[in-house]
């Protein structure tokens, strides 16, 4: 798929999750390009007066998106239970299992999907994948940086502190912690794995997202349409 395609597929996809938000509701705010096409439908919306929305935002690039926009703000103290969320994916399997976290906000997106009552994925084709395998963000506090490096070793995961591009030294999350990308190649067992990397101390969080597929819906941009999957209730 061309980069403008997938660009297309990923306005689409936005577009039709913020299309499915409906007035009065408090609406979770993901991060990335996916997610930012469909805060931009969801300000028009608010724009020419069709709903009014609230939006808890999951990163503080998409609280500075959401204000330029003109997306009203609010909080998790506000709003502990949220009607719905928007987020993007790296990958997604077939059974709405996600990897999460290039954009370095896992650990708010997840908190946002446990809080929602539905949780909106919205992705390019280039996200769906048959098997969910290789990096899987993992965010630490910097305190137990090294002794969780040594545990990811032992337990293959090649892992990786991550850079900044544009500043020297690790990449500090949102939250003032490290990432470690860790690369375990195939991961045959998602929710074992995310299970035991959020057992080890010191992990914040990590990018595998296996628990809320009963209530997701995933929204793909495709040619001639968007195809949406709804997640089976356990
Ligand atoms: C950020 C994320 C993003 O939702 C994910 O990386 C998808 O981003 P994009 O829509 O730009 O491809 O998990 O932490």
């Amino acid at each position: 798929m061309s980069r403008r395609s997938a660009d297309v597929a990923k306005r689409d996809a936005g577009y039709h999750a913020a299309d499915m938000v409906k007035d009065g509701m408090i609406v979770g705010l993901g991060t990335g390009s996916t997610a930012y096409h469909a805060m931009v439908r969801l300000s028009a919306r608010v724009r020419e007066e069709e709903i009014s929305v609230a939006g808890v935002p999951t990163s503080h690039q998409t609280a500075m998106r959401a204000r330029e926009l003109g997306i009203p703000l609010t909080t998790l103290d506000e709003h502990p239970g949220l009607d719905l969320a928007i987020d993007g994916a790296d990958q997604v399997d077939p059974s709405l299992r996600l990897v999460k976290g290039r954009g370095a906000a896992l650990t708010r997106e997840k908190v946002v999907a446990c809080a929602a009552g539905r949780l909106v994925i919205v992705a390019d084709p280039g996200k769906v994948v048959q098997a969910l395998s290789g990096v899987v963000p993992v965010e630490v506090i910097p305190f137990a940086a090294t002794p969780i490096m040594q545990t990811l070793s032992r337990m293959g995961g090649a892992p990786r502190v991550r850079e900044g591009k544009a500043k020297d030294g690790p990449v500090i999350t949102d939250n003032g912690n490290f990432l470690i990308d860790c690369d375990f190649d195939v991961i045959p067992d998602p929710e074992g794995l995310e299970a035991t990397l959020t057992a080890i101390p010191g992990v914040v969080e990590c990018g595998l997202f296996c628990r809320y597929t009963g209530k997701t819906t995933l929204v793909v941009g495709e040619e001639g349409g968007c195809r949406v999957i709804e997640g089976k209730r356990a």
